[in-house]
């Protein structure tokens, strides 16, 4: 086609698109250059603006390396991240949330009931629940794994202070699928907001913080693995997570106690429950791992 129009590029391109392609390919592709060609046409887009464009994407590889993805935060503030995890998620299993770009592999086995306060500053918080299926079952080969700032707002990968591994753990649950640990309640953090996204936040009035919140990832044979994260009920920021990442099922309350009844499948942490504290109750549903 060598007269192309505004009207007829979204055919070429995809006439362009050899044998080859897979069919799931031409399907996005598709998809893609319609809603990208639409836009285009729709919002008149000035050079200017495409411009700009491009060097906000340009600045992001040039911000991006292996401690910190500029392009998928753009994703995160952009809602894109949390759009995918939603259209992915089972209805019936606990909701999913944004892996953030703080996750490191190999951290410690906890024994259940155990401790990942030790040394940190900051309210104590006995976190325990369950994971089931969908189906009410009991999962007791499930992992659980933890990860979470300290009471400066920091991840352990973000701060010369902290210890390797510190507030981060596999955690064993028992044979009913039960778990339990005592840690620091979280704080509320920023993300980083000194690149092109945070330009994009600035220049839009929006503000980069994200209510504080436990990391989780937790799998069991023959269940979709689940990535997610739990939220406190009296979090500031809950109606304003600069990466939407908040569900109404994701949201705990942090429970202020002096007393120790209930606490007897953890003998083990009684003694470290510094008063007050907090009991979080988090239970986590698993769908199976079956195709749609
Ligand atoms: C986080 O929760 O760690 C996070 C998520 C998205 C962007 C930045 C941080
Ligand atoms: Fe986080």
């Amino acid at each position: 086609m060598r007269n192309v129009t505004q009207e007829t590029i979204t055919q070429v391109f995809l006439d362009y698109c050899g044998p080859e392609t897979s069919p799931r390919l031409r399907f996005l592709l598709e998809h893609l250059a319609r809603h990208l060609h639409d836009f285009v046409r729709e919002t008149e887009l000035t050079h200017a603006e495409w411009r700009k464009a491009v060097e906000l994407l340009t600045k992001a590889g040039e911000i991006t390396d292996n401690e910190r993805n500029e392009f998928v935060l753009f994703s995160d503030v952009l809602g894109l991240s949390s759009l995918v995890d939603m259209i992915n998620s089972s209805r019936e299993a606990t909701s999913s949330s944004v892996l953030g770009p703080f996750h490191i592999l190999g951290a410690p086995e906890l024994a259940y009931g155990g401790d990942l306060k030790r040394d940190n500053d900051g309210a104590t918080v006995l976190v325990r629940g369950q994971v089931r299926g969908t189906d009410g079952m009991p999962l007791g080969d499930a992992e659980i794994e933890l990860w979470q700032t300290a009471d400066n707002g920091l991840y352990s990968n973000q701060d010369p202070d902290q210890p390797d591994y510190n507030l981060r753990a596999r955690l064993a649950v028992d044979s009913e699928g039960r778990y339990a640990v005592t840690t620091v309640r979280p704080a509320p953090y920023t993300v980083p907001d000194d690149g092109p996204v945070g330009e994009l936040l600035h220049a839009t009035g929006r503000h980069p913080w994200r209510p504080s919140h436990l990391h989780f990832i937790v799998t069991a044979p023959g269940y979709r693995g689940l990535v997610t994260e739990v939220f406190p009920s009296d979090d500031p920021y809950l109606d304003e997570d600069a990466v939407f990442g908040v569900r109404e099922d994701l949201i705990m309350h942090y429970v202020e106690r002096s007393d120790t009844d209930g606490v007897v499948e953890t003998i083990a942490a009684r003694d470290r429950l510094t008063r007050p504290y907090y009991t979080v109750d988090f239970d986590f549903v698993l769908a199976p791992d079956t195709p749609a």
